[in-house]
């Protein structure tokens, strides 16, 4: 098979001549990360495909959104879904840079507090937590100063 075939066949989603492609997404969390990102929101072009064959991870998705470009700050609230995910700015076709995802110091929105009882499971009060272990990740909720846990985490 000719390289040319090789490089087609791997390409499964279309190349973007600007913007950011986010690749080894586990397939599970796409729709999770196109909300924190509110790609959902956005009125540039995206495309992604999901639960396609990766060689690091079982089953991985990828997003490529043209024209936009993303703050660390806001790349690194997918690091709690997405902690593998790898960031390509795509400036005139070529890969420009590779970023990495980083689990950050707090948390804004995004995860639930695991207590019941905690106000932000009662009323209309955003979460927020202090990150006090990365892996396995442990949060610590700003309100009710209950953990977290990684395995406890469910998105909101
Ligand atoms: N890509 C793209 N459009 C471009 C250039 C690259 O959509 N104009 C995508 C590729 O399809 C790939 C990602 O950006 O999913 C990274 O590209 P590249 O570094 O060339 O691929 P790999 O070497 O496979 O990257 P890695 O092993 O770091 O995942
Ligand atoms: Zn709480």
């Amino acid at each position: 098979m000719s390289d040319k075939i090789k490089k087609k066949l791997k390409l499964k989603v279309s190349a973007i001549s600007e913007g950011t492609v986010i690749d080894h997404i586990p397939s599970e969390v796409l729709f999770e990360v196109i909300s924190i990102l509110e790609l959902d929101k956005t009125t540039n072009m995206i495309t992604f495909g999901a639960n396609l064959d990766s060689e690091k991870q079982g089953r991985k998705a990828i997003i490529k959104v043209s024209n936009q470009f993303f703050a660390n700050d806001d790349i690194n609230r997918i690091a709690l879904i997405a902690p593998n995910a790898k960031l390509n700015i795509i400036r005139d076709y070529e890969v420009v840079e590779k970023k990495v995802v980083e689990v950050p110091d707090q948390v804004i929105g995004i995860v639930k507090c695991f207590n019941p009882k905690c106000i932000t499971n009662n009323e209309e009060v955003l979460t927020s937590f202090k990150v006090v272990q990365k892996s396995p990740l442990a949060l610590k909720c700003k309100y009710c100063e209950k953990i977290t846990h990684e395995h406890q985490m469910v998105i909101k």
